[in-house]
């Protein structure tokens, strides 16, 4: 197992993206630390790993809320052994707008706080708890449209500040022996999707995106997965500053 006597932390646990990645970091023999603001989707990722005689515990976090993420990383520092692993996933677009004159300062705000605000903070956390250990693999959760993407304005600015920020600190902490990777996925195949636009429209955006794809198919939240877990893996231990993009060959 690639990651036996491994402490791994994951934000956003209870999502198509995120219970995929604890679940694969547990199955690898990781004791997974699982967060979400969703309390009962976290627990169920929960009951998974543990029934599949996995270890994991749970704690409802906002990551929006600068003392929820205070609260999250001294459980994670006092209940692990050490703090191997943060991989940051919370996000989402709450403000896809058609056109650049319909963006709304407090939904961009809500925007950034969520996807980049979040992630920077959660990573000073995980620095705080890792530099002691001289240890860390931190994970953070990007998009292809880092590059910028359409009706994405205030999202795109989020996910590209995600890879500039990974940057900055995969410089800063190298020499702390902690790799600070991102991942940059195209569209990935989740539940909330088919929530959002109901079955036949997200039916009819997966195959004309995959259509699209050198690879003709969107990815599955497994194949997000196992990025993560490379990055997250000592098999990755000479890997820093990257953005890894799963994407199946769209926008070479
Ligand atoms: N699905 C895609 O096509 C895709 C592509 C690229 C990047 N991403 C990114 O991957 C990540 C996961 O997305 P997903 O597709 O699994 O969507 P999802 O909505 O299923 O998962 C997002 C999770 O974040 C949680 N969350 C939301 N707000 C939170 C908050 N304030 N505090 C704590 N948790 C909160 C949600 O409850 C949910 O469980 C996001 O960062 C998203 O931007 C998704």
């Amino acid at each position: 197992m690639r990651l036996s006597e491994k402490n791994a932390l994951v934000t956003g646990s209870a999502g198509g993206i995120g219970r995929a990645v604890a679940k694969c970091l547990a199955a690898e023999g990781a004791r997974v630390f699982l967060s979400d603001i969703d309390g009962e989707g976290c627990l169920a990722v929960m009951e998974e790993i543990l029934g599949q005689g996995g270890a994991a515990e749970a704690k409802i976090v906002d990551v929006t809320r600068e003392e929820d993420i205070g609260e999250l990383f001294s459980w994670f520092g006092s209940s692990a052994t050490r703090p191997d692993i943060v991989v940051n996933i919370a996000g989402g677009d709450m403000e896809p707008v058609a056109d650049v004159e319909a963006i709304d300062p407090e939904k961009m705000s809500m925007n950034l706080d969520l996807n980049l605000k979040s992630c920077i903070l959660c990573c000073r956390e995980a620095v705080r708890l890792m530099r002691p250990a001289r240890y860390g693999r931190i994970v953070n959760m990007s998009s292809l449209v880092y590059r910028g993407g359409p009706m994405q304005f205030t999202y795109s600015a989020a996910k590209g500040g995600i890879f500039s920020f990974t940057r900055s600190l995969a410089m800063a902490v190298g020499k702390d022996n902690i790799t600070v990777n991102a991942l940059a996925p195209a569209l990935v195949d989740v539940p909330v999707f088919e929530r959002m636009l109901g079955a036949q429209r997200w039916s009819a955006l997966k195959s004309g995106t995959a259509a699209r794809y050198p690879l003709q198919r969107i990815a599955s939240p497994q194949d997000v997965a196992k990025a993560a877990l490379f990055l997250a893996s000592d098999d990755a231990a000479f890997i820093t500053g990257q953005i890894l993009e799963i994407s199946g060959g769209a926008r070479l």
